[in-house]
């Protein structure tokens, strides 16, 4: 960070600045002390200018249990609605969602097309499955249009989805459904990838096995692979859906009903499932997409996430939709056939904003240092990124490379908790520079503290906190409400009061930008997704012959961080088991928490009151010199040990 002060700035485009939403940095601090000084006020006109009411609110925020905040009381809305209904008479015919499948196949859904799907499929979980406002439903789905209709049927009747990414197994399904008491499992047969099917339905079955609130699980046929079929249990979509009625008046729901949960990792303990309501979460994941991505009425979005991840919901489902965007769903993986697969989508479907995570980032620019340039890559305005920090190389190629030096590079900073963008450049106002969120959007208090509430010295690191409720906070985890407060407002407090911490570490440079420099807290962040080191701990301790584990994180230089696992055995040399043990990660978790590095050591750093250190063995993962004091350890001579096996 020696050279944080002196990063070379790029202004914003001028062309592109002239017809954004925000064009300039005057009209940024507008509006920004606009909330600083009317904090409600600013909140309240947002909502009455984004949201189609069906009722209006009557009080804009209640903070008196905080940190159980409530927005927008009184107001009644449904978001399906918002996303759908209220484009018809001017949208109708305007394409809602841009799928490309895998191998190449296109098809576009108007938002009319949009609304018969969204209506029979609402009908179907109402009629054949006795779905109610409250429930909860699981959705296990591949990357296709039937996985946005599902989170919208849900929404329209007021049940609360919870979607589970495709890459989790059986075992961490199976805690989720269980967990959220789902009584229903939208799944499909399978999907393609690199032109071969793949499948999905056995791993719900798995899920299944034993005892389980599921009653019943909707299958949509994707790629009519043969899977199994439980008789009275598993229906088939394309049967159930043929005679629906298109029409389903939407539920009307209060501004702070749940509108999903999406299971994420902590730092301990297993995945908590983190609650949106219906008001809050909708208005900032329209006005984030507004800003942030500037999507004109022409335009056609793409982010490359996977609707499995808040990603995927907020900027693929529900922001682009809120707003009446078209926006790109693409079934396969990025760099197949080979690295110019997104530069060919873009050049093929025009699209102006591409967002996508620095990981993706690094393997495209790896594969294909001038592939862009193959391309007709013109339409492209602004470029994002999401997930993790970006490193500069990967910030300059994507940059030069991608965007030709003209467009907008928007470091977009969030979390799943946060529901929507919280710190970002706005395209066509904020100076960038390589690598850096920059500023909190207009409305959020983001803040670099101490735990006492203090701001670090120049150049410091301190801890990133949000200091005010926003309306797409997270509002609960599900059914631990002693969880939520202890995870998010147990640390740091300001003016003596706690504050929402984000877990992460972040730095102020001389221009006030925040950039974020990472998890403070025992996360990992593998390919800009989450794990959390207790639940990779979890899996590794149920191979019989595993005595301890500690896992940390260690940079990877294409997944930003990779697993490294310390694992002491019980007894006996080594044989088979890191082979074993990797089989159970895959089994426990899902293959995205794969082991990069597993060492076999005598023992763990442990101080005298048997706490891991585990900074000491980030260092050694690291190959780093060890700096901290070892005296406090009960065996300081396992350090020794530990260097001399991973230096091997
Ligand atoms: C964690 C949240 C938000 C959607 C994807 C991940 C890291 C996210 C950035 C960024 C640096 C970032 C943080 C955060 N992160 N965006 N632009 N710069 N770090 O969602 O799984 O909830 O993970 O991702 O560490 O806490 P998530």
């Amino acid at each position: 960070m020696s050279d944080l002060h002196n990063r070379h700035v790029y202004q914003p485009n001028p062309e592109f600045a002239k017809n954004a939403r925000i064009k300039n940095m005057d009209e940024y601090h507008a509006l920004q002390n606009k909330a600083i000084e009317d904090y409600e006020g600013f909140w309240a006109d947002a909502a009455k200018e984004k949201i189609d009411w069906i009722e209006p609110f009557t009080n804009v925020m209640d903070e008196s249990n905080f940190p159980f905040v409530k927005w927008f009381d009184g107001g009644k809305l449904n978001v399906s609605y918002q996303c759908i209904d209220r484009h018809l008479k001017t949208r109708g015919e305007k394409t809602a969602i841009l799928f490309e499948g895998d191998r190449g196949d296109v098809v576009k859904i108007t938002y009319n097309e949009l609304s018969r799907n969204v209506n029979k499929f609402a009908n179907l979980l109402k009629e054949d499955f006795g779905v109610k406002k409250g429930d909860r439903v699981v959705v296990y789905m591949p990357m296709i249009p039937e996985a946005a209709y599902a989170m919208l049927a849900c929404a329209r009747i007021g049940a609360i989805h919870s979607i589970v990414f495709g890459g989790f197994s059986s075992e961490s399904l199976k805690d989720r459904i269980e967990d959220a008491q789902a009584k229903l499992v939208i799944t499909a047969d399978g999907a393609y990838r690199k032109e071969k099917p793949y499948l999905l339905k056995p791993v719900v079955d798995a899920a299944l096995e034993g005892e389980t609130p599921v009653e019943k699980v909707l299958v949509v046929e994707r790629n009519n692979e043969e899977v199994t079929w439980v008789e009275g249990r598993d229906c088939s979509y394309h049967e159930l859906i043929k005679d629906k009625s298109d029409v389903c008046a939407p539920e009307v729901m209060e501004s702070e009903d749940p509108l999903f949960l999406l299971y994420t990792s902590g730092s301990t303990g297993k995945p908590k499932g983190v609650q949106h309501n219906s008001a809050g979460y909708i208005l900032w994941a329209q006005m984030t997409t507004e800003w942030v991505f500037d999507v004109k009425e022409e335009d056609v979005f793409w982010c490359t996430a996977d609707v499995g991840w808040i990603t995927g919901h907020t900027y693929i489902v529900y922001g682009p939709l809120a707003m009446g965007a078209t926006t790109v769903m693409f079934e396969g993986v990025i760099t197949y056939p080979d690295a110019g697969r997104p530069w060919k989508m873009v050049q093929d479907h025009k699209i102006n904003q591409f967002y996508t995570a620095p990981t993706a980032i690094r393997v495209l620019h790896k594969m294909g240092d001038h592939e862009p340039s193959n391309y007709d890559t013109s339409s492209l305005k602004v470029l994002g990124t999401v997930g993790e920090p970006i490193d500069p190389p990967a910030w300059q190629w994507y940059y030069n490379e991608v965007g030709q030096g003209k467009c907008a590079i928007v470091d977009t900073y969030w979390q799943t908790e946060t529901g929507g963008h919280v710190i970002s450049p706005l395209p066509g106002a904020t100076p960038i520079k390589p690598a850096c969120a920059t500023l909190p959007l207009p409305g959020i208090m983001a803040e670099i503290i101490d735990e006492k509430g203090n701001t670090p010295e120049l150049g410091e690191k301190g801890l990133l906190c949000i200091t005010r409720p926003w309306p797409a906070m997270i509002r609960g985890v599900w059914g631990d409400p002693e969880r939520f407060v202890k995870a998010y407002f147990g640390d740091v407090t300001k003016n003596g009061k706690p504050v929402y911490f984000t877990g992460d570490g972040a730095v102020y440079d001389k221009d006030g930008y925040i950039t974020v420099t990472g998890r403070t807290d025992d996360v990992i962040n593998v390919s800009g997704h989450r794990m959390g080191t207790a639940e990779v701990e979890a899996a590794i301790l149920k191979h019989e012959n595993v005595a301890e584990v500690a896992v940390v994180g260690k940079p990877h230089n294409l997944k930003g961080e990779g697993i490294f696992a310390y694992i002491v055995l019980k007894e006996g040399e080594v044989t088979n088991e890191a082979k074993e043990i990797n089989e159970i990660i895959k089994k426990e978790i899902g293959s995205i928490a794969l082991c990069d590095d597993m060492v076999f050591i005598p023992g763990l750093p442990k101080t005298r009151s048997g706490k891991i250190m585990r900074r000491i063995l980030r260092s050694i993962a690291k190959c780093e010199a060890i700096t901290q004091d070892i005296s406090t350890l009960e065996d300081p001579s396992v350090v020794a040990k530990i260097e001399a096996i991973v230096a091997k």
